[in-house]
């Protein structure tokens, strides 16, 4: 069992410059995220207390492949709260667990898929599953409060409201550059692996925050288009 937490700066959140992209501070990487797996075990007693959440969704390729993300960005932001941007990217789209699976495909990926209320929902349920997990874990209070602001509204609030929030949700965006992302999230919009790297370049990049994301994000794209020889199958 963790210590229980208790300081200030533990949920403390770094300023969003407006400038942007956001330059980094530190370091980037923009290898292979195969290169740099999740860092440490601290955060496996989450993972343990979010496995049934993982199974929906693709969430057990999505979100330690984010988290994995997550850390780099944190790394060109060495300034950004790590352990919140971590959990919270951990656990942002658990909430889809919770959620009825038919909706997922029927609602969240067509249509105004941004603005539908089951996107809504799956926000709400990753702040109830955030407030049931964390507390046992010793998190303390202002921490999971911390963790809910930025998982609440990830998907359907237009602006980012602190270096965290925006680093979590650029990581959210990452993982999709990858071939194991564009692999799972391409069927998820019925679109076969060429037009969907095309939709990442032209959607997706212009959505990222940091130059840090935009950077790997790039880098990722042009590997996997490679791989998948997307420039002939399509
Ligand atoms: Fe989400
Ligand atoms: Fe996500």
């Amino acid at each position: 069992m963790r210590t229980p937490m208790t300081t200030q700066s533990l949920h403390q959140t770094g300023e969003l410059t407006s400038e942007r992209p956001v330059p980094a501070s530190g370091p980037v990487d923009a290898t292979p995220i195969s290169l740099t797996p999740p860092d440490g075990d601290d955060l496996d007693p989450i993972w343990r207390s979010v496995v049934t959440e993982t199974r929906t969704r693709g969430n057990d390729i999505h979100l330690p492949m984010s988290l994995a993300y997550a850390e780099r960005l944190c790394t060109a932001h060495h300034e950004a709260n790590r352990l919140l941007v971590r959990v919270t990217i951990a656990l942002h789209d658990t909430g889809w667990g919770r959620v009825d699976e038919d909706r997922i495909l029927s609602e969240g990926f067509s249509g105004d898929w941004r603005k539908a209320e089951i996107r809504f929902e799956h926000e709400r349920q990753g702040c109830l599953i955030a407030r049931e997990v964390l507390p046992p874990l010793g998190y303390d209070a202002d921490f999971v409060e911390a963790v809910c602001a930025i998982i609440d509204g990830h998907d359907t609030r237009q602006e980012a409201y602190s270096l965290e929030d925006a680093l979590v949700r650029d990581a959210d965006r990452l993982w999709r550059f990858d071939h194991a992302g564009i692999a799972l999230a391409s069927g998820w919009f019925r679109m076969d692996p060429a037009v969907y790297s095309d939709r990442l370049e032209a959607e997706i990049i212009p959505e990222l925050i940091t130059a840090a994301a935009i950077e790997i994000a790039t880098a990722e794209l042009g590997r996997s288009r490679a791989l998948l020889k997307t420039a002939v199958i399509r």
